[in-house]
């Protein structure tokens, strides 16, 4: 068995958690992340048969049982993650029935899972119906996404357009659009049943005055794809009182697509 400490699953969270707290995106214990774990690789790691606790959380996820993640917990500081993954991040793997999870590794001194357990698992199930090879749910409250919600209308088709004006390559990096959800309680399985729905047709997902989820294939997809929208909300915020002299077109946004290949979400661009 080789030491958990030098998985490249644990050093990659260890990374990603402490670059996301040098972004600003994630103060005191904001955002969490899960990751999906290949469950041959984790036995090179950690003894499966060796559960350490189990832990009910209320809600029904057994379309994802069997399944392994690598998760932060709840209340914990990503600034800290790096300096003791085992009490700021924990294994497990969704229990059979579908409304427990039991602990392989970490969330020691009592630590839990984050309360946004709903909306990651939930996610995870979503997403992979779509992409089976997407393994990542990341979220944070980035400054400028967040700041955006004040101000701008949230519906995913406005929202996204001004997003997609803001950097020629938005639309190459999501096509698809990014999902919008007013302002609700967080931690609860509402805003979980919320964001799933809307994470089934986009990669991304923005809760008004809270923050942002992203999905991706791994951590450098997601966070590479909540980068790219907070960028384009920091321009946003930068130009929103200047008066505009020039701006993307929709025609022009088009091109770009037809250059790269891809297809816009179908509707949203006004090609007459
Ligand atoms: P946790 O500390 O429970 O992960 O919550 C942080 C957060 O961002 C809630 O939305
Ligand atoms: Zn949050």
């Amino acid at each position: 068995m080789y030491n958990i400490f030098e998985a490249p699953f644990v050093k990659e969270m260890c990374e990603i958690t402490a670059q996301m707290y040098r972004m600003g995106w994630d103060e005191r214990n904001g955002g969490n992340i899960s990751c999906r774990l290949d469950p041959q690789l984790v036995s090179q790691y950690l003894d499966l048969n060796d559960v350490k606790r189990v832990l009910p959380i209320g809600f029904d996820a057994s379309e994802a049982k069997g399944q392994i993640f690598i998760v932060t917990g709840t209340g914990r500081y990503f600034r800290n993650v790096e300096k003791a993954p085992q009490d700021n991040m924990g294994i497990f793997r969704v229990a059979p029935c579908g409304n427990e999870i039991e602990v392989l590794w970490g969330f020691e001194g009592g630590g839990r899972p984050t309360s946004e357990l709903p909306t990651h698992l939930l996610n995870h199930i979503e997403r992979q119906k779509v992409d089976p090879e997407n393994r990542v749910i990341l979220h944070c409250h980035p400054a400028n996404t967040l700041a955006m919600t004040f101000v701008h209308e949230l519906d995913d088709k406005a929202f996204t357009k001004t997003l997609w004006r803001m950097i020629t390559e938005c639309i190459v990096v999501f096509p698809e659009g990014i999902g919008v959800l007013p302002w609700m309680v967080c931690g609860t399985l509402e805003i979980g049943i919320a964001t799933a729905k809307k994470i089934h047709d986009y990669r991304a997902v923005i809760w008004g005055q809270h923050g942002i989820f992203g999905a991706g294939r791994d951590l450098d997809e997601a966070f590479g794809l909540v980068e790219t929208i907070e960028k384009a909300a920091e321009i946003y915020i930068k130009i929103m009182n200047t008066p505009i002299k020039q701006s993307i077109t929709d025609k022009e946004l088009m091109a770009v697509c037809e250059s790269f290949h891809l297809t816009p979400h179908e509707g949203w661009l006004d090609l007459e």
